[in-house]
């Protein structure tokens, strides 16, 4: 098992820039199956899920090459439909491989998605979508079988709730549908915008993105592109609430600060100082930060509740009483159990979290239960002077690179065993 250990209490200090999403990688990477030839995609972080992403599409014929944060997919051959259980359960956002399979090849075969980790994660609208277009879908046994062999046509498709997958399945399977799609109630996340970039660059036909209601007229066929991924606000945002909780200065480079929403007005709203750049944020930690009123996670451009578990740490520390609200997912609350190890005071009842703010917090051995789970916890024992240690850190690679590294260019003493 791989464990962060972190000697905390060292203000951090410095400059590091801002790998590209992971929530854009994942769907690009899908969508480079549709292309006939060699899609380049650009940033793309080095992360465990990347990986997961590569295998999947080497088994399917694809093949990949990376060099440093570059990919490249070569889907010019073959592409079976199949994605088997083990590489299905290796990363839970595998399902975004449905729209791109029936697109390119008419047929899937996956199973659902690895089990529970900060919820039910249903799939009923990606399925709903895939039907709206003329898939045939039919599931037996944790199997989902797909199957338009005539190909899909364009549909109006108007979700229940704006889910970001579904909107992206349903964005890739259109790309080359006959006729116009519309996706009403369509998810606004700057992810979004990245998929319906790289799709338009490939030849695709997708107006407002980012917007509520998608269009997509299909065409016959996709040419490859190079895309370059936008950065991810989710790793900036875990950046700044570094510096933040550690009381120190950070900046973070290559970031699309519109991206990350409230994110730095509550943090000014805490005492800290915030300084935005067109492609960077600077902060400045506050001498002794204060409790915000209510966070309430929404999907964009709302609070994000990828960034939840980090900011609730934070708060941990912030004088008075703070409130989380998580309505996004129903299970992300487990790294709260793990966070009291280092001595904060926070009472979860369902979705709400009531954070009492202490003024500091004592080093301890703390299991990272999911990804930005173990990303609060690893933030916690940066604050805590003394030796903490965070087991399961290969959680933390699904959607950060090497944080030893990244955190270590700003001073912290944080190594992996
Ligand atoms: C994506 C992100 C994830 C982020 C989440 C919400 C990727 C790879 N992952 O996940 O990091 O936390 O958006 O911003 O981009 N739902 C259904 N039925 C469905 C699909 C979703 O009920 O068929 C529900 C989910 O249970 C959840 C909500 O919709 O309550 C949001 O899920 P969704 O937006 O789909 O998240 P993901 O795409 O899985």
């Amino acid at each position: 098992m791989h464990t962060f250990l972190i000697r905390g209490g060292v203000p951090l200090q410095g400059d590091l820039r801002c790998p590209g999403a992971k929530n854009s990688a994942l769907p690009v990477l899908a969508a480079s199956l549709l292309p006939v030839g060699k899609t380049v995609i650009r940033g793309a972080p080095a992360i465990t899920d990347t990986e997961s992403a590569v295998r999947i599409l080497t088994h399917l014929g694809a093949v990949c090459e990376r060099q440093g944060r570059e990919l490249t997919v070569d889907a010019g051959g073959d592409v079976t439909g199949v994605i088997p259980e083990d590489l299905m359960r290796e990363m839970r956002s595998s399902f975004i491989f449905l729209g791109a399979l029936l697109a390119r090849t008419g047929f899937a075969e996956i199973s659902l998605p690895g089990g529970c980790e900060i919820g039910q994660r249903p799939i009923d609208l990606h399925l709903y979508a895939m039907k709206r277009l003329g898939a045939v879908v039919t599931q037996e046994a944790g199997r989902i079988r797909c199957e338009a062999p005539n190909g899909l046509t364009g549909a109006k498709i108007h979700l229940s709730f704006p889910s970001v997958g579904a909107t992206e399945n349903a964005m890739i399977a259109a790309a080359l549908a006959k006729g116009e799609t519309a996706i009403e109630n369509a998810a606004r996340e700057p992810e979004i915008s990245d998929l319906a970039d790289c799709l338009n660059a490939m030849g695709a036909d997708v107006r407002g993105a980012g917007g509520s209601s998608v269009r997509i007229r299909g065409v016959k066929a996709l040419h490859p592109c190079v895309h370059r991924i936008i950065p991810d606000r989710i790793v900036a945002a875990t950046f700044l609430l570094a510096g933040a909780i550690t009381g120190g200065s950070v900046r973070v480079m290559d970031v699309i600060p519109g991206h990350l929403g409230p994110i730095p007005d509550l943090l000014e709203q805490t005492g800290c100082r915030v300084e935005t750049g067109p492609d960077s944020v600077a902060l400045t930690a506050a001498k002794r930060p204060v409790s915000v009123g209510t966070v309430r996670t929404m999907p964009y451009p709302g609070f994000p509740t990828d960034a939840q578990a980090p900011f609730t740490a934070y708060l941990g520390l912030c004088r008075g009483t703070g409130v989380v609200i998580e309505t996004i997912f129903e299970s992300r609350y487990k790294y709260v159990a793990e966070l009291s190890r280092f001595g904060a005071r926070i009472r979860t009842d369902s979705r709400m979290a009531v954070v009492e703010g202490v003024d500091a917090y004592v080093p301890a051995n703390a299991l990272a239960p999911d990804l930005r789970g173990g990303a609060a916890l690893v933030l916690a024992a940066l604050a805590a002077p003394g030796e903490s240690r965070i087991e399961g850190a290969r959680h933390i690679d699904r959607g950060y690179e090497p944080l030893e590294i990244s955190l270590g260019s700003l001073g912290a003493d944080i190594r992996r065993i």
